[in-house]
């Protein structure tokens, strides 16, 4: 049987260091802080929104909540988030996603201050990840890359395969593995015969957002799955994107949903809002 990857554990780990570097920064200045911007009412943002600010309450990161209508006017939502960006106050912003329809969420990222984007989705800082030269890496796959770390599973050399391509998870995955030596590659709905492609992976990352898409038969003998899927089936238990049961006993290594990826995604969160604050207390510019 594998060895199945402890996210929660793990998570528990950094972010001991985390609180540990935020006691630090709040010792010669002031605690590291997040504002986290919420539209609507979306039922699994909000309760995304809730552990955000937990854990940021747990590690000695100052959180504030922002919580705007579901008709909230693009230029409304602008005009916050610019007041924030120059806010000394705030050392992070996060507009949790999805928004709704009405609003551009390109235009709204764009908008974040690249020193204080803690999601790492401005064009900035993902073009930063390309040439390896980053101040923040986006949370899901900095979370993987240390589950990876702290597991002493080597990437090097390694035959990475991705399922989906998204810029919040796939693309960026793809980046971080390409930097660290990996021979990387994306599928898609659009990929032929996916099984024969996943079934050379030595990592094999799965990120749909579907139950069951990775059956036994699209794994080889002692692959790591790592498993990003965060789905609710009807009767209300939540899985991830791999068929657990059937794929466990063929993997060396393996993330549980929940408890694996997930835990790590929050805590990555939280690096990057210690590291804008530890910048803003050197630059001393906010
Ligand atoms: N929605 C789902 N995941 C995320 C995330 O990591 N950041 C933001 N801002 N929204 C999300």
């Amino acid at each position: 049987m594998p060895v199945i990857i402890d996210g929660r554990a793990v998570s528990a780990a950094v972010r001991n260091e985390i609180k540990q570097d935020a006691a630090e920064i709040a010792a010669k200045w002031r605690a590291p802080s997040l504002a986290v911007i919420i539209v609507g009412e979306d039922p699994a943002s909000q309760v995304y929104v809730r552990n955000k600010h937990k854990a940021c309450a747990e590690c000695g990161i100052t959180s504030f909540q922002y919580e705007l209508p579901a008709d909230t006017a693009q230029k409304e939502l602008l005009s916050l988030i610019a007041k924030l960006n120059y806010d000394p106050d705030v050392d992070g912003i996060l507009c949790q996603l999805p928004l709704p329809a009405h609003l551009d969420e390109q235009a709204v990222i764009d908008a974040i201050r690249p020193d204080k984007d803690v999601d790492a989705f401005h064009p900035e800082n993902t073009g930063r990840i390309m040439t390896g030269d980053y101040a923040f890496l986006p949370c899901t796959p900095a979370g993987i890359m240390e589950l990876l770390r702290r597991y002493e599973i080597g990437v090097e050399g390694k035959r990475v395969v991705i399922i989906g391509r998204s810029n919040i998870v796939g693309k960026p995955m793809a980046l971080l593995s390409i930097n660290a030596r990996a021979t990387v590659t994306v599928c898609n709905k659009a990929t032929p015969d996916l099984p024969s492609v996943t079934r050379q992976a030595d990592i094999l990352i799965a990120a749909v957002g579907k139950p069951g898409v990775v059956t036994a038969d699209m794994v080889r003998e002692g692959a790591v799955v790592i498993d990003v899927g965060v789905n609710r089936l009807p009767d209300g238990t939540l899985c991830g994107d791999v068929d657990y049961a059937a794929v466990a006993p063929k993997a060396s290594y393996i993330t549980p949903v929940p408890g694996g990826v997930g835990p790590m995604t929050i805590t990555m969160l939280l690096k990057n809002t210690v590291a804008a604050a530890r910048n803003h207390m050197k630059k001393g510019d906010l």
